[in-house]
């Protein structure tokens, strides 16, 4: 299924990742680091920028993908 307001990887709403923002998460980094999981594919990366666009107030400039550090597959969900 592909859910453009979904994180299936992870199963993350996009309301989750507001919830993460208003939390004082800022960059894509600390929105999933918020939530307790890192980013695996990366293909929800557009989305949670948008969510960090709507909070732009408080957003930092935001990371390039090179940059997110990626869970690998032995990485448990902290
Ligand atoms: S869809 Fe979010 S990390 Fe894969």
């Amino acid at each position: 299924m592909n859910d453009r307001n979904t994180c299936t990887c992870h199963n993350i709403s996009i309301d989750d990742f507001r919830s993460a923002c208003q939390s004082g998460a800022h960059n894509v980094k600390t929105c999933f680091k918020t939530i307790g999981c890192l980013p695996k594919c990366n293909n929800c990366i557009p989305m949670v920028r948008s969510v960090l666009a709507e909070f732009s107030e408080r957003a930092l400039p935001v990371q390039t993908e090179a940059a997110i550090p990626v869970a690998t597959s032995n990485a448990s969900h902290q």
